[in-house]
């Protein structure tokens, strides 16, 4: 690990680490790939896309704490790809999502799963997040499963950008493996869940509302 790096969490597996500008070239080759791309409001990103995201991503941490981190595999010391948390305005809304994206060669090996509950587990506890939301096509079935694995039950359908989606919640109760039972998955959305997460919007820097990667990546 180069020196500076700042590590937010370890899995099994990877080291979660924030990006840094040393990480454009690695990433922005998985960003540059359709098939990584395929299900993103963006599309493909250049060298220089890539950078901005990573720039996007450096100020969350500076205002947030967090944001969409690096994922580096332990055993190839390899950047796999990213997950983490980030503001998403939905339906006028902001909440705070999750959202990843790993490049091919680090697929089907049950990665992403990994990654996002300890996300999860860092949004819920360092964070005190109320709720986590996750945004993903229907046709996406790795995504879908993805999500499932990690414990999201409960969507709404919903349009957005212009695209059927599935919007995901979940809340803190859900993020402890050694307490769930179950209760935690509501049959619809408990009322106090999207006033939290309107509450999180108030408190909101109006800058990030403009993000050009808010949901679009
Ligand atoms: C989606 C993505 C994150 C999954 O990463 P991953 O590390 O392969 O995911 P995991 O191995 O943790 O889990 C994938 C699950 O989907 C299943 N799966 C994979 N492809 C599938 C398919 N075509 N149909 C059905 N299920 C599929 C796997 O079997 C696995 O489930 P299982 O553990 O029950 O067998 C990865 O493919 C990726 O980064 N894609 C590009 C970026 C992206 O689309 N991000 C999400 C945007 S919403």
């Amino acid at each position: 690990m180069k020196e500076g790096t700042v590590v937010v969490a370890e899995t099994e597996r990877l080291v979660i680490r924030a990006l840094s500008a040393q990480d454009v070239p690695v990433l922005a080759v998985a960003l540059a790939d359709p098939s990584v791309m395929r299900y993103s409001l963006r599309g493909v990103l250049s060298e220089a896309q890539t950078a901005e995201f990573i720039e996007w991503c450096i100020g969350l941490y500076r205002e947030r704490g967090y944001g969409p981190w690096a994922l580096v595999e332990k055993d190839s010391e390899a950047l796999a790809g990213f997950c983490g948390l980030s503001p998403e305005l939905i339906e006028g809304t902001e909440e705070v999502q999750v959202g990843y994206r790993l490049a091919p060669q680090f697929w089907g090996r049950g990665l992403a799963a990994e990654a996002v509950a300890e996300v999860l587990v860092l949004g819920f506890q360092q964070f005190a997040l109320p709720v986590i939301a996750a945004i993903v096509e229907p046709e996406h079935t790795a995504s879908v499963r993805v999500l499932e694995k990690s414990g999201f039950k409960s969507f709404e359908r919903k349009r957005f950008h212009g695209r059927n989606v599935r919007i995901y919640r979940q809340w803190p109760a859900c993020a402890a493996p050694a307490s769930h039972n179950g209760s935690c998955d509501p049959t619809g959305f408990p009322a106090g869940a999207l006033e939290s997460a309107d509450q999180v919007g108030r408190s909101v820097d109006m800058e990030l509302r403009s993000a050009p990667f808010g949901g679009a990546l």
